[in-house]
C-alpha cells in the first residue's frame, strides 16, 4: 500500500471516481495557479496529507489513550500519545489535548471547562478583530455567555489596555479572552495575566493565528501566562485543519472532559496523526527559519502596501497578518477583493477599527511556504495596488500572477 499526497490521491480517484478526481485536481490547480494570501491558510506538507489520507481515518476512538470506548485502539493510542508529547514539548505545556475538531470547538471546550452559562467574559469585540466565538450573537458564545467587548485605540489601532483594565474592574468577568482573527501585533500576555489576576478571572488565550509563529520561536508564547491556550493547527503551524488546547496540569482533567464527552464524540485519529506530523515538522530548525521569514515577508508587504497608498492598520505588523484600508486607492475592501479575485489574488475582507467600510486582510504563511521572500512581497504589493486602482487590466494582471506563482509550486512534482 502506498501513502498518498494530493497528486497521487488524484491518480487513485481518476481510476475509480473521475468526476471527483477532476474536482480535486481543479482545486490543486486553483491553489497552485493563484496567489494564496488568506491569512488563515497554508500549504501543509505531503507527509501531513499522507497521514490525513491514511487508514487511521477508518478508526473510531472515543475517549483517550488507554481509556477508550472502542476496541482496537492500541495503535491509534500510540499516535495520539505521540501528538500530545510533541505538542507539550513544542509549546512547553504541562498538558495538551489534541482532539478538538476545529479552532471553534477548542474555544467551546475551553469555555465548557471554566464557565457556566450566563457568566461574564471580556473579549476583543468583533468589529476590532474578535472571532465569532468571542461573543457573536450568531454563535453559541454570544447566546450562552454575557460578553463584554474591549476595543482598540482609534488612533493607533493597538489594543486599548486602559479600557481592558477599566472594563475588567467594572464587570468582574469570570474569564478574559485575548486573541484575534486580524490583530497584527504581538499580544501582551503579561498585561492580560495581571488584569485577570487583579479581578480573579481566568485568562484564555485564543492563539489560533500566531501559534505557528510561537512554535517557530518567532512570537511570544502565551502558555506561561494563560490558564488555557486554544489554537488551530492549520494556519501558520501548517498542519491539518483542526484545533488543540494547552493548559497546566491542574486543569488537565477539566479540559479533557470538556472536549470528550462534553463537546465531541469520537476523536478523528487520521487528523490527530497528521497533527503529530505537523508538530514534528514544527520542531525543526527549518520551521524556525520559516516562521521568521513569514514575519519578515509580512513586514515588507505591509511597508510596500503603505508605499502604494493603502492605510496599514497599526502602521505595520509583528506577525504573518497585515490589514489595510484601500480607500485612498478609490475603493472599499469588498470591491478591492472582487478585483483582486479576478486577477487571481485570493484574500479576505476584514472589519477596520473605527471605520464603516471594510478593509483587506492578508497573510504571508502560504506564500512563504512556497518559498517566496522579500522581493516577491514587493512585487505582490505593486501588483495588488495596480489591480485595486483599476489600472491593470485583469487578464494581464492574471497572467502576471500566474507567472509569479509558477516559480513557486506548493507541491513540486
Ligand atoms: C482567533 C480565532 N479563533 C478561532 C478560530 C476558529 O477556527 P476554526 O475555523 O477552525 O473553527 C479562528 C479561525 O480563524 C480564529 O482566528
Amino acid at each position: 500500500m502506498s501513502v498518498t499526497h494530493a497528486p497521487q490521491t488524484a491518480d487513485v480517484l481518476t481510476r475509480q471516481d473521475p468526476e471527483l478526481a477532476e474536482i480535486l485536481l481543479g482545486e490543486l490547480d486553483r491553489q497552485s495557479s493563484t496567489l494564496q494570501l488568506i491569512a488563515a491558510e497554508n500549504f501543509c506538507s505531503p507527509a501531513v496529507l499522507a497521514a490525513l489520507g491514511s487508514p487511521l481515518a477508518n478508526k473510531y476512538a472515543e475517549g483517550y489513550p488507554g481509556a477508550r470506548h472502542h476496541g482496537g485502539c492500541e495503535i491509534v493510542d500510540v499516535a495520539e500519545r505521540l501528538a500530545v508529547e510533541r505538542a507539550k514539548a513544542l509549546f512547553g505545556a504541562d498538558h495538551a489535548n489534541v482532539q478538538s475538531h476545529s479552532g471553534s470547538s477548542a474555544v467551546l471546550a475551553a469555555y465548557a471547562a471554566l464557565l457556566r452559562p450566563g457568566d461574564t467574559v471580556l473579549a476583543l469585540g468583533l468589529p476590532y478583530g474578535g472571532h465569532l466565538t468571542h461573543g457573536s450573537p450568531a454563535n453559541f458564545s454570544g447566546r450562552w455567555f454575557d460578553f463584554v467587548p474591549y476595543g482598540v485605540d482609534a488612533e493607533t489601532g493597538l489594543i486599548d489596555h486602559d479600557q481592558v483594565r477599566a472594563l475588567a474592574r467594572t464587570h468582574r468577568p469570570k474569564a478574559i479572552v485575548c486573541g484575534s482573527i486580524a490583530y497584527s501585533r504581538h499580544i501582551d500576555h503579561a498585561f492580560f495575566r495581571e488584569v485577570a489576576d487583579e479581578v480573579g478571572a481566568y485568562l484564555i488565550a485564543d492563539a489560533a493565528h500566531p501559534i505557528g509563529l510561537v512554535a517557530g520561536g518567532a512570537a511570544p508564547n502565551p502558555v506561561p501566562y494563560a490558564d488555557i491556550v486554544c489554537a488551530t493547527t492549520h494556519k501558520v503551524l501548517r498542519g491539518p485543519r483542526g484545533g488543540m488546547i494547552l493548559c497546566g496540569s491542574e486543569l488537565a482533567e477539566r479540559v479533557d472532559r470538556a472536549v470528550f464527552p462534553f463537546t465531541q464524540g469520537g476523536a478523528q485519529m487520521h487528523t490527530i496523526a497528521a497533527k503529530a506530523v505537523a508538530f514534528g515538522e514544527a520542531a525543526t530548525p527549518a520551521f524556525g527559519a520559516y516562521a521568521h521569514q513569514v514575519i519578515a515577508n509580512a513586514k515588507v508587504l505591509a511597508a510596500a502596501l503603505a508605499d502604494e497608498g493603502l492605510v496599514v492598520t497599526t502602521g505595520g505588523t509583528d506577525t504573518h497578518l497585515v490589514t489595510a484600508d484601500p480607500a485612498p486607492l478609490g475603493v472599499d475592501g469588498r470591491t478591492a477583493r472582487g478585483r483582486l479575485a479576478a486577477a487571481g489574488m485570493v484574500l479576505d475582507c476584514c472589519a477596520l477599527p473605527h471605520a464603516d467600510s471594510r478593509g483587506l486582510r492578508l497573510g504571508t504563511a502560504a506564500v512563504t511556504t512556497q518559498g517566496m521572500a522579500e522581493k516577491e512581497m514587493e512585487r505582490i504589493a505593486a501588483l495588488l495596488a495596480g489591480v485595486v486602482r483599476g489600472e491593470a487590466e485583469s487578464a494581464r494582471a492574471r497572467e502576471e500572477v500566474r507567472d509569479l506563482v509558477g516559480g513557486f509550486p506548493p507541491y513540486p512534482a
